[in-house]
This record gives structure tokens, C-alpha cells and sequence, in this order.
């Protein structure tokens, strides 16, 4: 009998990671982004239906935005690893940031993050209600577009055949994706809010310098002593944990721990 090889190519990827001792964390991101609503209640409209959506919140300005990606560098790092990146000459950068609160009804409409490489999602508070599969639900849409156009009839959902993919967040989990890939949030159905942090990744050049537009002054990107403080990564200094412990990190961040409700 012959024998036939499948190679299933052109994946798009999810990472989705349960980030440990995310309480205390989530606690402080918690009171950081109510006090920007306070501040702020109108906020900024872009996908956001009924729910408030903070402007791009200053990395350096929040010690508890610092301490999270702090946190996440090392899921960072395993998203580079596995796409790649060139690293001797690319480093990364957290392009901006923001947060968004659904109150019950509110959700999300499709849309995508243009100009970014990669974007993500962190559950700073996902209600019991929407965990228990009561709206807040966020699904991905296959980016083939000749995929959605026409496609055969099935009789079951595989990973070869799927037009979308349903992730049910819950609390202290990040979801990373493809920036091109367009997504949405069901409504929130609960009478507790769904609290959610996102950011955009994108590359800097080590050749390229950096412009302050307030100092006039040519930034060296070589000189940039690259930290979550300077919201710049150097993939080559990622000095978070040492090496063992990153690994350790890096195993624990490919648990798989959404549920695909389809
Ligand atoms: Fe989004």
C-alpha cells in the first residue's frame, strides 16, 4: 500500500498561557484600571461596544503594568523562539498597551490590530458566569479569506477544516495571536465585569535609530539598556530568570489550558 504524507502548512498560531500567582497581580491591575476609568469614563472607542477602552495606558507610569509583563517576558520570549525572530539583528518592542472593562452586555466587534506583529489578551477578571460559558467568549477567524469563501460540506470540526476557533479566557490567562488575525468577544452575560489588559508587539532594527521628538535627540537602540522598564526587549539580554528557570517557564507556557467550545 502506498503511503500518503500530509504536511499541514500555513498554521496560525494561539499561544494561550495560565500565568502562576496572578492574584496579587491581578488585584493591582484591578484598582490601576478602575482609577484610569475614574479619571477617564469616557475613554476611547474602537472595538469596544458598550464597554469602556482606556487610552494607551504609560508602561512606566504603572507599577503594576511593569511587575505583569515583567511576568510575561519569558512567554514573550517563547512566541519569538517559536516564530523565529531574527534576534541578532531584531529586537522587540511593547508597542502600546491598553485596557478594556465589559460590564454585562457589553463585547467587542471584529476587527484586527494593523501595523503589529503580534497582539495579546490578558484576563485580568473573567466573571465565574462567563466561565462557566455565559458570554465573554473570544473567537478567532480562519485569516484565509479563500477558506471562509467556500469551503465543503463536513460533518465534524477538525483543525483542517475549522472557519473559527472559540477560546473561553478565565482568569490570569494570556492569549497571544497573529496582530492580522481578526477576532471578537462575545457579551459579556454576567453582572460582573470582564476586565481585560492587551498589548501589540512589533521589531525594531539594531540599525535604526530613535527619534525623541521632545528632546530632538538620536536614540541608539544599541545603548538602550533593553528592560520592561524601557518597554524595549533584547531577545539576547532576556535576563528575567536564569536560564533553568526560563526553560522551566518555557514548558509550563505550552500547556494548552483553553476550551474549545464548538
Ligand atoms: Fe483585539
Amino acid at each position: 500500500m502506498q503511503k500518503t504524507e500530509r504536511l499541514d502548512k500555513f498554521s496560525t498560531p494561539i499561544w494561550i498561557t495560565r500565568l502562576e500567582d496572578h492574584k496579587e497581580l491581578n488585584k493591582e491591575l484591578l484598582a490601576y484600571v478602575y482609577a484610569l476609568r475614574k479619571k477617564d469614563p469616557i475613554g476611547r472607542q474602537r472595538s469596544n461596544m458598550l464597554g469602556w477602552h482606556s487610552q494607551n495606558i504609560i508602561i512606566k507610569e504603572s507599577k503594576p503594568h511593569m511587575k505583569f509583563f515583567k511576568k510575561i517576558l519569558p512567554v514573550i520570549q517563547t512566541v519569538m523562539e517559536d516564530m523565529d525572530w531574527d534576534s541578532e539583528n531584531y529586537g522587540v518592542k511593547i508597542k502600546d498597551t491598553w485596557a478594556i472593562i465589559n460590564q454585562q452586555g457589553a463585547c467587542n466587534q471584529s476587527h484586527i490590530h494593523g501595523n503589529n506583529l503580534i497582539s495579546a489578551a490578558y484576563y485580568v477578571n473573567v466573571p465565574k458566569k462567563n466561565e462557566e460559558g455565559y458570554g465573554g467568549r473570544i473567537v478567532f477567524l480562519d485569516p484565509r479569506e479563500s477558506n471562509l469563501f467556500y469551503k465543503p460540506y463536513t460533518r465534524n470540526i477538525n483543525h483542517l477544516n475549522e472557519q473559527q476557533v472559540t477560546v473561553q479566557p478565565k482568569t490570569g490567562v494570556l492569549a497571544m495571536f497573529p496582530s492580522y488575525v481578526y477576532h471578537w468577544v462575545e457579551p459579556n452575560l454576567s453582572k460582573e465585569d470582564r476586565v481585560i489588559l492587551s498589548f501589540n508587539l512589533d521589531q525594531y532594527s539594531f540599525s535604526s535609530a530613535m527619534i525623541d521628538p521632545k528632546k530632538v535627540s538620536i536614540i541608539d537602540p544599541k545603548k538602550i539598556s533593553i528592560n520592561p522598564q524601557k518597554i524595549l526587549i533584547d531577545p539576547k539580554r532576556l535576563t528575567v530568570n536564569t536560564k533553568k528557570k526560563q526553560s522551566k517557564v518555557s514548558s509550563q507556557t505550552r500547556k494548552h489550558i483553553y476550551r474549545d467550545l464548538f
